[in-house]
C-alpha cells in the first residue's frame, strides 16, 4: 500500500529542515509523500528557470531517501495549491492563449519549466536510485467553465503527459480528478497509468466545526473506482488531512476541532474499508506561505490544521491516531488483496443494530469488517455484538459475555482469520497495532478506546497466561483462546503457548508506540520493505521516535522528547549488550516478557528570547513618494496603450494592469499625474487586489482615504471627494498605494481567472477625461527582472524600504530615526521598522520562535454608528531578508507568525523589520508585538544549516 502525506517543499524556506518532516512521517507509518513544485517561484522571468539554495529540489529529495520515504511528484504546470496563482507566474496573465488548453500560445509558455522540472524530476526517479515512483500530470483536471472551448481538453492532457515523457520520466504516470468524473481513465484518449480522485468531504468552513454534514461521508468511491478504472489500484490522491482558512477565517485551532482525530477515525477507516490502495493524505506537513507565496484565499500560514504543525510538532491527537492506522495497513497485508464487498443492507448487517453499519473487505483468507454508527456523526455511543464470519463459522462476539461498544463518531476494524507470523488471529473486535515475529516469537499489539470491552480469539493458541497486569478473561472455545478484556491505562501482556506475546493497550497508551523500519540492504537503502519490516522492533517512547538501529548486539535510537520519557524495546535482540538514546548510552533492564526498559532523561534547557518591548528599533518613513518633490522618473511609465489581458477590457486610456509591466507581486504603488483645471472635487477609483486587499490614497501630500479592506472584497470602487482647491494651471500627484494579495487560483479550466489583473484597473477624476491623468506605476524592484535572486521571484514587494532591499541584513540605518516601544504611525502612512538581535539558544533542541501581535479582538477605534473596531493597519515581517507574514489588524484571523530555525539564526545574529501600513487618519500603534517561544523539545535532528541570508548592498538604480 502507498501510504502517503502531503508536504511541499517550497513551504519549507529552509532545506536541512526537510529531514525532520520526512522522519516525522515515515515514524507515522506512512512510506511516500507527494509534493508539488510551484512553478512561479521556478521560473519568474519567462525563460529563467531556476532551482538553487531554498528552491533546490535536491535536498528534498536527499532527505526522502535518508529517512527511507518514496515520492510521488506533482510539478503541474498548474498545481492550485493555495498557491499564488495555483502555481502560474505572473507573466503568464500576458500569454493570449486559454490556460490550461492545448492553445498554442500556454503551451509554449508552458515548455521551459515543463522541461527543467521534468528532468529535475526524471533524475531523481527510483530507476536512478533515487525516490521519485510517481508523477502527476496537471492537477484535479475536472472543472470546466463555459469559457472552455471544449472540456477536458485530451490532447491538452496528452501534450502535458508527452512533456513529462520528453524530460525522462519513465515511471507511472497518476492522475488525480477532483472528483469521479473519468474525464481521464486508462481507456480515454489521453490515457493515465494509474486513475485517481480526490476528496474533501467536510469541506473548509472552521466556522462550525463540531458539526459534519448529514451524508457527508463518501460511501460510493469504491464504486466509482470500479466504474472508472477497476485494473488499476483505487487511489485517492489527496483525501482531506485538514483545511486551509481565509482572510477573515476562524483560524487553524478552530479548524483542528473540524478535521481531528475523530475524523480520521470515521473518515479514513471509511475509505479503507472499500479498500483504497493508494492514499494521500493532504496535508500532512502544510507550512508557510512565506515570500508572498500564497493565494488571495488564504494567509501566511499554510499550517492547514495538518497533522504536524507549521511549528512541525507532533503533540496533535490526530498525529499519533493516523500512526495507529497506518500502522495496521502497513502489518495487514492481506488488505491489499481484499475485496471491498458491496453490501446493500449495510445498516444493521453482522450487529443486527440498525443503528451500525458495517463495510467488508474480504481477502481470500483474511476479512475485515468497519464498523461505525449507521449516522456517521452521532455523539452517541451504540453497545453491541457482531456475529462474524470464521474459517470455524459464524462466532458471535463477544463469546465470554458482555458488550461492545461504539463510542460516537468513532469507527472501528474488526478482523478475522488474520494472519501474525503464521498464528491464526481467529478474530478480534481490538484494533491491531502492528505485530511481529523475532525467531519463533510473535509480538501482537492490539488496543481500544476508553473502557472498551473488547474480545480476540487465536486459533490452538494453547494456554494463555496473563504475565503483565491482570483483568485479562481467558478460555478455551472450539479450540481456540479466547481473551476477553476491558481496555484501561494499566497495560496487560498475556503469553500463549504458540509462542505469540499480546500486548493489551488502550489507545492512549497505544500513540506512545512506534514501529521504525530498521535499514535493510543496499537495493532498498531505508526505504520499507515488507519482509524486513516483520522483524523491525516495537519502540515504546514518548513524543517522537526518529530511527531505531540495531548492529552487533545495540540497539540505537533517535528521538525526540518533550519530557523524560520510558523507553522500552520490544524485539530487542536476545542479548542486547547496548543500547542508546541519541548517541547516549542508557542503563537498561530486561523483562519479563523479553524487552528492554530504560528511561531517556529530558533536561530542561533556559530558553530566552529579547524583549521587542524595550529593543531599540530604526525607523524610517516609508512613503517618500508623498514628499513634494519626489522624483519617479525612474519608474515604469503606464503607457501601453492596450493589454495583453484577455480576461478584463480596458477601461482607461493605457492599460494600468501590474502584470502587463511585470509587476506580480507585493504592494503596488501608483503616481497619477495633471495638471488642474481648478476644478477637481473628486476621485473615482477601481483597484483590485485579491481578497482581503486594500489600499490607500494621496493627493500631492494631503491623504484622501484609504479601503481598509475585508476578506469579501477582491476589487472595490469608490469615489472620494478630494482635500482642498487645486489652483488651476498647476502639477499635482495623485499617489495610491495598492495591496497585492497574491494571484488567484485557475480551478475552472477557461474562465482564467488567475488573469485577474492587479493595481488600479479605472479611476476617473471630475473635470478631467481620463487620458489628462499620466501614470506611472512600480512594483518590486525590476519587476519580473527581481533582485533578490536567493530569496526568490515573490519575497518582495513594491514599497520604498522594499525597492531598496532595507529587510535584508546589514541595511544602512545609522541616519534613521531610533526608537523604542510599540511600533507606530502617526497618522495614515507607512513606516519600515528594523532591529537587530542576537539569540543564544541552547544547541539540541528544536525551540519553535513566532513573531506575535496582540490580540486582535482590541477594538482601538470607534465607527460612525459607535461601534468599536479594530485599528486599520497591515504588517509586513521580514526576517533576515525573508518575508514571514503579512498581518491585517483588521481583517485576521492570523496574528502569530511562526519563523523556523535557520531562518532565525538561533546563536547568531538576527534582523527583523516590519512595515506598518497605517491606514486611520489618527495613527495606529501595534500592539504586544513579541517573540514567543513554543514547546521546548528536546531533538536528535542535527544541525540546522541556514537558509542563505546575504546581506543589503546599494542597489543599482533603486529608487
Ligand atoms: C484540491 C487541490 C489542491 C488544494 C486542495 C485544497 O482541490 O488539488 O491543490 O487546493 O484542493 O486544499
Amino acid at each position: 500500500m502507498i501510504y502517503s502525506g502531503e508536504v511541499h517543499p517550497y513551504r519549507i524556506a529552509v532545506p536541512s529542515l526537510h529531514l525532520d518532516i520526512f522522519q516525522k512521517i515515515k515514524a507515522l507509518g506512512y512510506n511516500c509523500v507527494s509534493f508539488y513544485t510551484d512553478w512561479a517561484l521556478h521560473e519568474g522571468k519567462p525563460g529563467n528557470f531556476t532551482a538553487e539554495g531554498v528552491f533546490d529540489l535536491q535536498p528534498f529529495f536527499d532527505a526522502a531517501s535518508q529517512a527511507g520515504i518514496y515520492l510521488l511528484a506533482r510539478p503541474g504546470p498548474y498545481i492550485n495549491a493555495e498557491s499564488s496563482g495555483g502555481g502560474f507566474p505572473g507573466w503568464l496573465a500576458r500569454v493570449p492563449g486559454r490556460l490550461r488548453t492545448h492553445d498554442q500560445s500556454y503551451l509554449d509558455a508552458t515548455e521551459n519549466y515543463m522541461a527543467n522540472i521534468g528532468k529535475l524530476i526524471a533524475d531523481a526517479q527510483i530507476t536512478n536510485g533515487g525516490p521519485v515512483i510517481l508523477v502527476q500530470p496537471e492537477n484535479e483536471y475536472t472543472s470546466g467553465s463555459d469559457l472552455a472551448p471544449e472540456f477536458p481538453d485530451q490532447d491538452y492532457f496528452i501534450y502535458v503527459e508527452k512533456q513529462l515523457r520528453d524530460a525522462g520520466i519513465v515511471v507511472p504516470l497518476i492522475n488525480n480528478e477532483a472528483f469521479a468524473a473519468g474525464y481521464v481513465t486508462p481507456t480515454t484518449k489521453a490515457s493515465i497509468d494509474i486513475y485517481g480522485f480526490d476528496g474533501y468531504p467536510l469541506g473548509f468552513d472552521c466556522a462550525n466545526p463540531y458539526s459534519w454534514p448529514v451524508a457527508g461521508l463518501p460511501t460510493t468511491y469504491a464504486d466509482s473506482h470500479n466504474d472508472y478504472s477497476p485494473n488499476t489500484p483505487f487511489s485517492l490522491i489527496e483525501f482531506q488531512g485538514g483545511s486551509f482558512d481565509p482572510w477573515g477565517g476562524w483560524g487553524f485551532a478552530q479548524c483542528l476541532e473540524l478535521v481531528s482525530y475523530e475524523f480520521e477515525r470515521v473518515f479514513y477507516k471509511n475509505n479503507q474499508a472499500q479498500g483504497v490502495k493508494i492514499f494521500n493524505l493532504y496535508m500532512t506537513y502544510g507550512g508557510t506561505n512565506w515570500g508572498n507565496s500564497g493565494h488571495p484565499g488564504g494567509y501566511t500560514s499554510y499550517d492547514y490544521a495538518a497533522v504536524i504543525s507549521e511549528e512541525r510538532l507532533v503533540d496533535r491527537e490526530k498525529y499519533s491516531e493516523a500512526k495507529l492506522e497506518a500502522n495496521f495497513l502497513q502489518a495487514s497485508p492481506a488488505y491489499l488483496t481484499g475485496v471491498y464487498q458491496n453490501n446493500t443492507h449495510p445498516n444493521g448487517s453482522y450487529t443486527g443494530n440498525d443503528a451500525l453499519t458495517v463495510t467488508a473487505l474480504f481477502s481470500n483468507v483474511t476479512k475485515f469488517f468497519v464498523v461505525r454508527h449507521a449516522n456517521y456523526s452521532t455523539l452517541d455511543d451504540a453497545e453491541y455484538s457482531i456475529t462474524l464470519p470464521t474459517s470455524k463459522g459464524n462466532i458471535s462476539i463477544p463469546q465470554l459475555g458482555g458488550q461492545l461498544t461504539l463510542h460516537g463518531r468513532d469507527s472501528k476494524w474488526h478482523v478475522t482469520d488474520y494472519d501474525v507470523g503464521g498464528i491464526n488471529l481467529l478474530y478480534s473486535t481490538a484494533e491491531i497495532f502492528t505485530w511481529k515475529q523475532y525467531g519463533n516469537k510473535r509480538v501482537l499489539v492490539v488496543y481500544g478506546g476508553p473502557n472498551e470491552e473488547h474480545e480476540l480469539a487465536i486459533a490452538n493458541g494453547g494456554n494463555a497466561r496473563v504475565i503483565e497486569g491482570s483483568g485479562v478473561k481467558t478460555s478455551k472455545k472450539n479450540s481456540a483462546t479466547v481473551l476477553n478484556f476491558q481496555t484501561g491505562p494499566k497495560r496487560r501482556v498475556v503469553q500463549l503457548d504458540c509462542e505469540l506475546y499480546v500486548y493489551v493497550l488502550d489507545r492512549n497508551s497505544a500513540y506512545n508506540y512506534w514501529v521504525i523500519d530498521t535499514p535493510s540492504d543496499a537495493t532498498f537503502g531505508n526505504f520499507t520493505k515488507p519482509s524486513h519490516l516483520t522483524s523491525a522492533p516495537i519502540v515504546k517512547a514518548n513524543y517522537l521516535l526518529r530511527t531505531v538501529n540495531i548492529a552487533d548486539g545495540c540497539v540505537h535510537l533517535t528521538g525526540d522528547l518533550n519530557s523524560t520519557s520510558p523507553i522500552e524495546v520490544i524485539g530487542a535482540p536476545q542479548n542486547t549488550r547496548e543500547l542508546t538514546y541519541n548517541g547516549k548510552n542508557l542503563r537498561f533492564k530486561k523483562t519479563n516478557s523479553g524487552s528492554i526498559v530504560a528511561t531517556a532523561q529530558y533536561t530542561k534547557p533556559k530558553v530566552s528570547v529579547p524583549d521587542l518591548s524595550t529593543i531599540t528599533w530604526k525607523k524610517l518613513d516609508n512613503l517618500p513618494e508623498i514628499k513634494s518633490g519626489y522624483d519617479d522618473s525612474a519608474w515604469t511609465s503606464a503607457d501601453l496603450t492596450y493589454t495583453n489581458n484577455t480576461v478584463r477590457n480596458l477601461t482607461t486610456p493605457t492599460s494600468l494592469y501590474a502584470s502587463d509591466y511585470g509587476y506580480n507581486v507585493g504592494p503596488l504603488l501608483y503616481r497619477g499625474h495633471f495638471t488642474s483645471g481648478g476644478n477637481e472635487s473628486t476621485l473615482y477609483l477601481s483597484t483590485q487586489g485579491g481578497s482581503a486587499y486594500g489600499h490607500s490614497i494621496w493627493l500631492n501630500d494631503q491623504y484622501v482615504g484609504s479601503f481598509t479592506g475585508e476578506d469579501r472584497f477582491e476589487t472595490y470602487n469608490q469615489t472620494y471627494n478630494l482635500p482642498g482647491k487645486l489652483s488651476a494651471g498647476k502639477k499635482h500627484v495623485i499617489t495610491v498605494v495598492v495591496d497585492h494579495m497574491g494571484l488567484d487560483e485557475n480551478y475552472d479550466v477557461g474562465a482564467d481567472e488567475m488573469k485577474n489583473p492587479r493595481g488600479v484597473i479605472d479611476y476617473n477624476l471630475s473635470g478631467h477625461s481620463k487620458s489628462d491623468v499620466t501614470w506611472k506605476l512600480t512594483g518590486n524592484l525590476g519587476g519580473e527582472d527581481y533582485a533578490d535572486h536567493v530569496r526568490g521571484p515573490l519575497n518582495e514587494g513594491g514599497l520604498f524600504s522594499e525597492r531598496q532591499g532595507y529587510h535584508q541584513p546589514g541595511a544602512p540605518t545609522e541616519s534613521w530615526q531610533s526608537s523604542t516601544g510599540a511600533l507606530s504611525v502617526s497618522g495614515p502612512g507607512i513606516e519600515f521598522y528594523e532591529t537587530t538581535f542576537d539569540l543564544n539558544l541552547p544547541t539540541g533542541y528544536d525551540i519553535p520562535i513566532s513573531v506575535s501581535f496582540a490580540n486582535m479582538t482590541s477594538e482601538a477605534y470607534t465607527t460612525a454608528n459607535g461601534t468599536a473596531r479594530p485599528a486599520a493597519y497591515r504588517c509586513e515581517i521580514y526576517v533576515n531578508g525573508y518575508n514571514f507574514g503579512k498581518m491585517i489588524n483588521n481583517v485576521g484571523p492570523q496574528d502569530v507568525f511562526p519563523v523556523p530555525q535557520g531562518i532565525w539564526n538561533y546563536q547568531g545574529k538576527n534582523t527583523l523589520a516590519v512595515n506598518v501600513w497605517s491606514q486611520e487618519e489618527k495613527g495606529v500603534k501595534v500592539d504586544g508585538l513579541k517573540l514567543v517561544t513554543g514547546s521546548v523539545i528536546q531533538t536528535s535532528l542535527g544541525p540546522i544549516v541556514a537558509a542563505p541570508q546575504p546581506a543589503w548592498s546599494k542597489r543599482a538604480g533603486a529608487y
